[in-house]
């Protein structure tokens, strides 16, 4: 039996599309410009969109892997496409705080922007068919979704990620207000960062603007409508090439 090295559809989630490759360990992620809020009741496009969160990935697995973060990162042979190690995602969306926005906001009654005294470490349940709910350790524990050493390793990993991004996007005059994380395991069972870090997946406040709306760089202006999305999402990939040649 022949075995195809065409490239196959493995997977289709809401922002990328993954394929296999002819090498079993690799795997070749493509970014859509498809846009989807609230478990995909609201869907569009952003154009671009796909090229742009490919290429800010790109940058920011590179600079956490040279500051000794792990990550699923390999390269980008186009602009929308992503090598990738193959691993096995960990079903938990791991949500890190630096500033009340979004759900925190809505579940606590914490105004929005108010400073938290340390990083909040959320984890959600990855299933758009419960519709991610907010998971306890304990409830981790209780579906078996991760051992107790992986749950420690994924928050320190992510509380680390969050200062190495927090001092990247200061440099890019952007303040990190909160973003979401995913890992995966590998064949060794090895813990790796995955999936992307975007605009998509991270709420980006530009630190020289006031105003609530118009300092929103990322999803939130799809989300709620505010506008110039395409803007906004260019913007801060200006910013990020300027401070990864800097
Ligand atoms: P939240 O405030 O809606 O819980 O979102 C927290 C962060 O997680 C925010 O930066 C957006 C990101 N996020 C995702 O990347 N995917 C999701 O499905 C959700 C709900 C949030
Ligand atoms: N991942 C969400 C969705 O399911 C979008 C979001 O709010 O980021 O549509």
């Amino acid at each position: 039996m022949s075995v195809s090295t065409n490239p196959t559809k493995l997977y289709e989630g809401k922002a990328k599309v993954i394929y296999t490759t002819s090498e079993p360990e690799i795997l070749l992620a493509t970014y859509k410009d498809d846009a989807t809020a609230f478990n995909a009741q609201k869907r569009g496009s952003i154009a671009g969109k796909g090229n742009i969160n490919c290429t800010i990935s790109s940058h920011l697995f590179r600079y956490l892997e040279a500051h000794g973060i792990k990550t699923h990162f390999i390269d980008t042979p186009t602009d929308n496409q992503m090598r990738v190690r193959a691993v096995k995602i960990i079903p938990i969306e791991v949500v890190v705080r630096n500033i009340a926005a979004g759900s925190l906001c809505q579940q606590t009654g914490l105004p929005l922007g108010t400073e938290l005294k340390s990083p909040l470490v959320d984890f959600y349940y990855k299933s758009d068919e419960l519709g991610d709910p907010l998971l306890t350790r304990d409830r981790i524990l209780l579906m078996e979704i991760a051992t107790p050493g992986q749950i420690e390793t994924i928050t320190n990993l992510a509380l680390q990620v969050n200062r190495l991004l927090q001092e990247f996007f200061r440099r890019c005059d952007i303040i990190l207000v909160d973003f979401k994380l995913e890992f995966g395991l590998d064949a060794q069972q090895q813990i790796l960062l995955a999936d992307e870090i975007s605009p998509d997946t991270c709420r980006l406040w530009d630190s020289s603007q006031t105003d609530a709306n118009l300092r929103v760089l990322d999803k939130d202006r799809f989300r709620r409508d505010l506008g110039n999305v395409e803007g906004a999402y260019q913007e801060v990939l200006q910013r990020v090439l300027k401070a990864v040649s800097s």
